[in-house]
């Protein structure tokens, strides 16, 4: 019954007290061990085996754990090989293991962490904070991302991807961290509250029917325009041709 009770409480006691002294600390640590490890094998041949960067790809310090989770999450990140501008593709990593890199990255230097689901969540907002998103979206993002966020062509063979299906945490960070040619948008140009407000205005605008007829891409007078010319103008003509055929026969 002794030696019974002795192993009891022995394992017990090996079971308890380690997880409730230091859980939290080897938690992170080994998430981030983890992290390193994932990243020695899938990164490190173009951002140095401590991130320091190589001439394939920049060094990662002070990027921000943020940087990370839009560029695994969005699948462009490992990039498959040097190129212009990493494409977005599905990511063929869990969130899980995203989340270690981000974690490793983040112990470089610091830099913007992955935002809360609050800081970019938009249920409350009143139509005219939505309005107040347009209005930014135009001012800011527009000149790249298209007015309705369908994406554009940039200089040298680069380009705006479209918007129409961003995540809400994904263009959140996009807007924090500035991957390639876009530019950083710090807290003290664009808070939090005006993100959200983009957001919604995104979402509002791509899923809204067109009830007007074809939206045309959404690029404006030049296509109305081009689509006036082929189609209406050539219609017309069509049309012309048509009646003076028909008319030259009947005589
Ligand atoms: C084939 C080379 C290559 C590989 C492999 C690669 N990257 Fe990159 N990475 C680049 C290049 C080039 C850029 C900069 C151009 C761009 O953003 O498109 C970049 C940019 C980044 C950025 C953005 C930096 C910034 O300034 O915001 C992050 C974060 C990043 N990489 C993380 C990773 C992670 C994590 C992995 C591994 C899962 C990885 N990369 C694998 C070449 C690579
Ligand atoms: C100077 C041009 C420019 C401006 C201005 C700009 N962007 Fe971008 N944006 C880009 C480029 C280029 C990329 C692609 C980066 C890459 O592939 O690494 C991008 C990528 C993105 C993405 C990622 C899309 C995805 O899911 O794949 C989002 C979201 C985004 N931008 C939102 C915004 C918002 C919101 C604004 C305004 C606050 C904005 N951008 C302003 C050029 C711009």
């Amino acid at each position: 019954m002794l030696v019974l009770a002795l192993v009891l409480v022995g394992s017990v006691y090996a079971l308890v007290s380690p997880a409730a002294s230091s859980s939290a600390d080897s938690n992170v640590s080994s998430q981030v061990a983890a992290g390193k490890a994932i990243f020695e094998t899938n990164c490190s041949s173009c951002h140095g085996m401590n991130g320091e960067g190589t001439s394939q790809g920049p060094s990662l310090a002070g990027v921000g754990a943020a940087s990370v989770d839009f560029q695994m999450g969005t699948g462009r990140m490992p990039m498959a090989r040097p190129e212009a501008q990493a494409p977005a593709k599905r990511t063929t990593f869990t969130s899980e293991e995203v989340a270690q890199v981000a974690a490793y990255v983040a112990t470089l230097a610091p830099g913007p962490a992955i935002p809360s689901a609050d800081q970019y969540a938009t249920v409350g907002l009143t139509a005219e904070q939505v309005a107040r998103g347009g209005e930014l979206f135009r001012t800011n993002c527009s000149a790249c991302h298209n007015i309705e966020g369908r994406g554009g062509a940039l200089p040298n063979g680069s380009y705006a991807p479209s918007l129409m299906k961003s995540s809400g945490k994904h263009i959140y960070e996009a807007v924090r961290t500035g991957p390639q040619q876009m530019p950083v948008f710090s807290k003290q140009v664009m808070t939090d509250q005006d993100v959200k407000e983009i957001i919604a205005y995104l979402n509002t605008t791509h899923s809204q029917p067109s009830d007007g007829g074809f939206a045309l891409g959404g690029l404006g007078p030049v296509s109305e325009g081009l689509w006036g010319w082929i189609i209406g103008i050539g219609g017309c003509l069509l049309a012309a041709v048509w009646l003076a055929r028909k008319g030259a026969r009947s005589r």
